[in-house]
């Protein structure tokens, strides 16, 4: 019978967005003063976003897409509305954004890792690019997207916003496209936040991929040399997301909307990095770690293109802002200390 399958079937995600959001109605909570839609909630960025933005934004609807992370909806479903949602399902994706309507979109998902998306770069593509997304944002809404400075191709560094785009991997590929297709799509409504490598403490709730912790650390330095042969402008995640917070609240207008450079205001090695998370643990940072040539590296390690040197300037972004931006130091430390503290 028809009625009883459909007892059986798995909502869909935006089936699954109203279920929640008639369940919010029924204990009495008012309506929303704002509506946000987070894509990528679950990933380490979005975790850290989503517990800032609850903490300070009581009065809004947080609608937090996520993909396969089972445990997500159960660290953060007291918070906001969590919504599995595969990106390659365009009717899944133009169905949910048909409900949520949201004022304004976080877009972070994506498949992050470079070798990931060398590996299958259909996939990473299918993913990263998302054609349905734009397709479906109401008129009035703006739009941030959480790209990367491996849209440059690291021979040209300090870079600015003006420099050639030119990615060497799939990766760096496919974010481009996407800040392309939404530029277009809407110039005057939208912000591209070209990041670094992002330093911060481990995520409030459980993510995808284990993160180490004290003793992990001393673990890693000793079996897995670091390469001193890259260079990034290492952002502190706390910087990130009083940025995304501030660009949610505000909105976008013709003027503040296009790209941005979002790096911090040193331009450090990973070798660096690690040393200074040496020094902060109390280790021996030149008996533990190792510096190597890339090209030293297994085969596995460099099938990959990777950018040498894409440290970038990122005045343009701190004008926007006026957020200070947190140093390499201050970022160690900070992690050290909100390392197991409640986010709520
Ligand atoms: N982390 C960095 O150092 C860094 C640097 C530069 C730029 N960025 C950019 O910043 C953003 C956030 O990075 P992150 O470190 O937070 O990434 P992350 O931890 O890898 O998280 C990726 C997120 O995307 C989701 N996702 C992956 N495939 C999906 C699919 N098919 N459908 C729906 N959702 C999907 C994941 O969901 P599940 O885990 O639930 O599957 C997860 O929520 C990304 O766009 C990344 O490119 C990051």
């Amino acid at each position: 019978m028809p009625g009883s399958l459909e007892g059986l079937r798995a909502l869909s995600p935006a089936e699954e967005y109203l279920r929640i959001v008639a369940s919010a109605a029924a204990r009495g909570l008012a309506p929303p003063d704002k509506t946000v839609l987070i894509t990528g909630a679950s990933g380490y960025l979005g975790q850290h976003l989503i517990a800032h933005l609850a903490r300070t934004f009581p009065t809004w609807r947080l609608a937090a897409a996520y993909g396969g992370l089972d445990t997500f909806a159960e660290d953060f479903g007291a918070v906001c509305a969590c919504v599995q949602l595969d990106l390659t399902d365009g009717a899944a994706v133009t169905a949910l954004v048909s409900e949520v309507k949201p004022d304004v979109v976080l877009h972070l998902a994506a498949i992050s890792s470079p070798a990931v998306c060398e590996r299958d770069p259909a996939r990473a593509r299918a993913v990263n690019e998302c054609p349905p997304l734009l397709a479906a944002v109401p008129a009035h809404a703006c739009f941030v997207f959480l790209s990367t400075d491996q849209v440059y191709d690291g021979l040209a560094a300090p870079y600015t916003e003006t420099s050639a785009a030119a990615p060497v991997n799939v990766y760096g590929q496919s974010k481009l496209s996407f800040e392309r297709a939404l530029t277009a799509a809407l110039p005057s409504r939208s912000v591209c936040l070209r990041s670094s490598l992002i330093l911060g403490p481990p995520t409030p709730g459980r993510h995808r991929y284990k993160q180490p912790t004290g003793t992990d650390h001393r673990v890693s330095f000793r079996s897995s040399p670091s390469s001193d042969a890259q260079v990034r402008s290492v952002v502190w995640v706390g910087d990130i997301v009083s940025i995304l917070a501030s660009l949610a609240r505000d909105g976008v207008s013709p003027q503040s909307a296009g790209v941005y450079n979002m790096g911090g205001p040193e331009r450090v090695t990973r070798v660096e990095v690690a040393e200074a998370v040496a020094a902060q643990g109390g280790y021996d940072a030149p008996q533990l770690i190792r510096p190597v040539a890339r090209s030293s590296l297994p085969p596995a390690a460099r099938a990959v293109a990777s950018p040498p040197d894409i440290s970038m300037d990122s005045t343009k972004l701190r004008s926007l802002t006026g957020h200070p931006a947190t140093r390499l130091a201050e970022m160690v430390a900070g992690a050290a200390a909100a390392a197991g503290a409640s986010p709520f």
